[in-house]
């Protein structure tokens, strides 16, 4: 993992919320954040991950806490947003890290598996950019008169970029968030002074993305020749994209997609 380029302190005073945080890229997110300072809540399905997910932050000296809840669902939304602020007195930042993947041919995917990922990875960003919005606006409760808006962070792909095999769920679902990203970054930065913005990562290793589509396969002769860009990302990558987003450095970025993943979604075979 590469060392942070950025000062310790970016991110002081800094309260963020993680969907999805408490593994992966979305763990690497939590724990870069508070090691620049910010205070920081997790939220996913499974209890055990995130009460591990918690201490491990918690014993790097970071102000953490998690609440299991399923982004699909509203009530946890809500529950977990305002758990958060009671917590930790406002909320500055929202990352939509939670997302649901597996491979599968269209012909295999039945509809309410294709509804599924929807669910997860677009309704579920759109459910929590809603409910968090009442926090995250100017003026909104915990906020001094000093706070400009917060910020909202999506993680997306590129695999809707071009077309990606065994996954048209995922690549309609996160072309879903990147138009999510940009209609709030204009409705809720004009009205609310809030930023909106994404990152679309490549592939990352150690991530439960790159274990379903399987290292092996990723690794092989073939895949290099066919992708000559490619090679494996750190999760510390996308972190730190995440940093300079979240920072005052990202102050006038405001609905882009962040692509980091190598230039490997331009790749074309050398001939
Ligand atoms: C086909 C599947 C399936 C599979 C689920 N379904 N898994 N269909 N192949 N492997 C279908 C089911 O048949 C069902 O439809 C519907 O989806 C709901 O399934 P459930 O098991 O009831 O859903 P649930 O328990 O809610 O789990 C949803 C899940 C989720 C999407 C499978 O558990 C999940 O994906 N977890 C993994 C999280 C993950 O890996 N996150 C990292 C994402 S990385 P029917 O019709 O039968 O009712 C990422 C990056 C992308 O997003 C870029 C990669 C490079």
């Amino acid at each position: 993992m590469g060392e942070s380029p950025f000062k310790a302190s970016i991110l002081k005073g800094k309260v963020a919320l993680l969907t999805g945080g408490g593994s992966g890229i979305g763990f690497e997110i939590s724990t870069q954040f508070g090691l620049h300072g910010a205070s920081v809540a997790i939220m996913g399905r499974r209890n055990s991950v995130v009460d591990s997910a918690v201490q491990s932050l918690r014993s790097q000296g970071i102000p953490a806490v998690g609440f299991g809840g399923d982004v699909r669902n509203q009530e946890d939304a809500k529950r977990v947003v305002e758990s958060t602020v009671k917590h930790f007195g406002k909320l500055d930042i929202l990352v939509n890290a939670a997302a649901g993947n597996f491979l599968v041919s269209p012909e295999d995917l039945s509809p309410n598996g294709f509804r599924t990922v929807m669910d997860i990875d677009s309704v579920g960003t759109f459910t929590m950019c809603h409910t968090a919005l009442n926090y995250l606006k100017k003026g909104g409760p915990g906020r001094t008169d000093d706070d400009t808006g917060g910020l909202i962070l999506n993680i997306s792909a590129t695999l809707h970029y071009t077309a990606s095999w065994y996954q048209i769920h995922v690549s309609a679902a996160k072309a879903a968030v990147d138009a999510i990203t940009r209609n709030l970054a204009l409705e809720w930065g004009t009205d609310y002074d809030i930023r909106v913005n994404g990152i679309a990562p490549g592939p990352i290793s150690d991530t439960p993305g790159m274990r379903k589509l399987g290292p092996d396969e990723i690794e092989s002769k073939r895949t290099k020749e066919l992708m000559p860009l490619f090679k494996l990302g750190e999760k510390s990558d996308i972190a730190f994209a995440a940093l300079y987003l979240a920072s005052n450095a990202g102050n006038y970025v405001n609905g882009t997609t962040l692509i980091v993943d190598g230039g490997l979604w331009l790749s074309r075979p050398r001939h």
